[in-house]
């Protein structure tokens, strides 16, 4: 396999958290972590509770910044290590190629589901009106109910919340999609809708990293399983 066939590859990655409220105490959570993850496939994080599972793909996606090591994000011909990159390239790279559905939604105030959705697809590069037929697509696939399209989603179930949260890091063909417990508030039926769009982003090149709390989700969306123990290491010196 060469080297530019991964879309994602960690090499050498670690973290501690110093926890300045508790006098400076430090947490290692992520310690040498090295694996990559191919396009065109699902790559699952697995590992307990606790095990820094989260971190790496918030490490991945930017949020948190790592201590050491190499996190390379390949696509469109070109390859950012994001652990040296500024935050104005990763709000670029954001844009045009790393997808991310955390398990809660952010809501924006007095703006409707199909609105917020359909601004993730422009932003992703589809055009008005592909932005907003995608968006209702994804919403009535999700079974988001068009009465609630009008309501702001702040008063929407967790379920609901959850669905337009996927619905939104689904409405653009992201090359890297990043997944945190996408299924975790969903019912047998919706859980089904997303295992269908994660396959749909994988024939479209996606190279998916994610973490799934439910075993059937994970069984059905896997091609490779990288297991988070072999990073933790808290007792290292
Ligand atoms: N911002 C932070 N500040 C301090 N500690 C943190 C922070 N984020 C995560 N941690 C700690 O890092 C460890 C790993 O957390 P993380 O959320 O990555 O685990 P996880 O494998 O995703 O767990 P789960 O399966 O429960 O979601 C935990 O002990 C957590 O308390
Ligand atoms: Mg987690």
């Amino acid at each position: 396999m060469s080297d530019t066939f991964q879309a994602i590859e960690l090499r050498a990655v670690s973290k501690t958290f110093v926890l300045h409220a508790q006098g400076g105490v430090r947490l290692p959570v992520v310690k040498n972590a090295t694996f990559a993850a191919p396009r065109a496939a699902c790559t699952v994080l697995a590992g307990a509770s606790g095990s820094g599972k989260s971190s790496i793909l918030k490490m991945i996606y930017g949020s948190y910044r790592c201590d050491d090591g190499q996190i390379l994000v390949t696509a469109g011909g070109e390859r950012v290590d994001i652990a040296l990159a500024s935050p104005a390239r990763i709000l670029k790279l954001r844009a045009s190629t790393l997808g991310y559905v955390s398990q809660f939604l952010r809501v924006i105030p007095r703006i409707g589901a199909p609105d917020i959705v359909t601004a993730a697809a422009r932003e992703g590069g589809l055009n008005g009106m592909d932005a907003r037929e995608r968006a209702s697509l994804l919403l009535t696939r999700l079974n988001i109910p068009e009465r609630l399209w009008s309501v702001p989603p702040a008063t929407f179930s967790g379920g609901e919340q959850q669905r337009v949260n996927i619905a939104r890091g689904f409405a653009a063909p992201h090359a890297v999609l990043l997944l945190d417990e996408p299924t975790a508030s969903l019912d047998a039926e919706n859980r089904a809708v997303v295992v269908q769009l994660i396959s749909e982003a994988k024939a479209g090149g996606a190279a998916i990293l994610g973490v799934f709390h439910d075993d059937d989700v994970r069984h059905q969306a896997a091609d490779h399983i990288v297991n988070v123990a072999a990073f933790s290491d808290p007792g290292a010196p």
